[in-house]
């Protein structure tokens, strides 16, 4: 059998974990030739080229290099580069995951060239259609081939929308693969001591075993502090509701200090909005943590983020993976949003859906202090296999039709 060519579609941060397992799965496969495709709507060292060396993925084989603009812009912007590539190179099939601009942009335009398309982490729906990406799944999932599902509840939205059943494969979670693959490697980032934040671990232990308590207190010093992360249009690019978060923020981080790694679109509107007295520092990701504050750093590479992450006593995130992650890790969530595509998190994980009113946050935070916050367990066939899963479906339906 010739090999079959599949192209694997990298855009943006949140997809850079989703294809690297499926990437490393067909390379191992003798029929397929996985050629990744990076549109360039994240372009920054440390929104982009640090995922590739954390993930260990080569560099990608085509470049379309769109970068920013409107929703408009960035979609036609793909759209246009890559049909280009498509009429040149003819893939067999073109695999897009989770909900970015990118994800629509190749989807609709492979679709038109009559070439197959998969979607991976299909069906997930937060019922809010102001939100992009809502927009971008239903329509991707709408012209897909395959769409591989991650819970139950993507697939009966699936069957709600009509798609056929033999299009349906629930076979787990791609990104759920790295994080079990990559956690290990993760405990030896180095980014607790660049942060300072074992140096007060260790200061406060010593004078706390003077007492005979050491034990206890290490468990509960590792995890001295919150983790937040937040993006979403909904969130920072209304001056009202951010300084709304910032208050929750700023109240808690009385409490523990507040690791904040801002993505540049957050970054740009603290500036615009005026709210940098919220941030106890904003220099750069060596700033020492010295008390309870909020610290605001650079965009973080995936293996850091993923150490603070596991130690974290609690995450705030307005992230869709993220509240998957955290699920796995068994680190309490609160999410800052009206709703969620992934409500498996909150049936069965650690997340709780607070939205942004301060008090809601701050009921959540004191629940988190009273008892250790939400416990949960691990989703069905969140188990690490999920690529393993959707390369083995490739491969029969592809054989089939030789
Ligand atoms: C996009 C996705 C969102 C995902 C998020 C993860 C869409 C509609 N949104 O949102 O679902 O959760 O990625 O980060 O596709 N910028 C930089 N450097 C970069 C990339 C972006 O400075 O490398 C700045 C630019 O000013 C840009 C802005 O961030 O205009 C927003 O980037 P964009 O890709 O449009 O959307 P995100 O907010 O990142």
């Amino acid at each position: 059998m010739s090999k079959k060519t599949i192209h694997l579609i990298a855009a943006a941060r949140p997809n850079f974990m989703k294809i690297a397992p499926l990437c490393h799965a067909l390379k191992k496969e003798p029929w397929a030739e996985p050629v990744i495709v990076h549109t360039g709507q994240h372009y920054d060292l440390n929104m982009s080229d640090a995922f590739f060396r954390d993930l260990n993925l080569p560099e990608p084989h085509i470049h379309l290099g769109v970068g920013s603009g409107t929703h408009g812009e960035q979609t036609g912007g793909v759209m246009i580069a890559y049909e280009k590539v498509l009429e040149e190179s003819k893939p067999d099939l073109v695999v897009v995951v989770g909900d970015v601009n990118s994800t629509l942009a190749c989807a609709i335009t492979s679709a038109k060239l009559l070439i197959p398309v998969a979607h991976v982490e299909a069906g997930l729906r937060s019922f809010d259609r102001t939100m992009p990406e809502e927009i971008n799944r239903i329509v991707t999932d709408s012209i897909s081939d395959y769409l591989f599902t991650t819970c139950e509840d993507a697939n009966e939205n699936l069957r709600r929308e009509g798609i056929p059943h033999e299009k349906i494969f629930f076979v787990g979670n791609v990104m759920i693969d790295s994080l079990l693959k990559h956690r290990e490697k993760a405990k030896k980032s180095k980014i607790l001591e660049r942060l300072g934040l074992y140096r007060a671990e260790s200061s406060r232990l010593k004078a706390e075993s003077l007492n005979g308590s050491k034990a206890q207190l290490t468990d509960s010093l590792i995890k001295h502090y919150a983790l937040v992360t937040m993006h979403r249009p909904s969130n920072v690019d209304e001056g009202e509701t951010f300084r709304c978060i910032l208050e929750a923020l700023e109240r808690i981080s009385h409490d523990i200090p507040i690791i904040f790694p801002a993505h540049p679109r957050t970054r740009k509107q603290i500036d615009s909005f005026g709210l940098s007295d919220y941030f106890k520092d904003s220099t750069n990701n060596e700033s020492r943590i010295t008390g309870n504050g909020i610290y605001i750093l650079d965009p973080l590479p995936y293996l850091d983020f993923l150490h603070l992450m596991t130690d974290a006593k609690c995450v705030l995130t307005d992230s869709g993976g993220i509240q998957e992650e955290t699920t796995i890790l068994g680190v309490p969530c609160l999410t800052l949003r009206k709703n969620t595509e992934r409500p498996v998190t909150v049936t069965e994980g650690t997340n709780i859906i607070v939205g942004t009113n301060p008090k809601r946050i701050l009921e959540g935070w004191f629940s988190i202090q009273r008892d250790g916050g939400k416990k949960g367990k691990i989703p069905n066939l969140w188990d690490g296999h999920a690529a393993k899963r959707i390369v083995d479906i490739l491969m029969r339906r592809i054989k089939k039709n030789i």
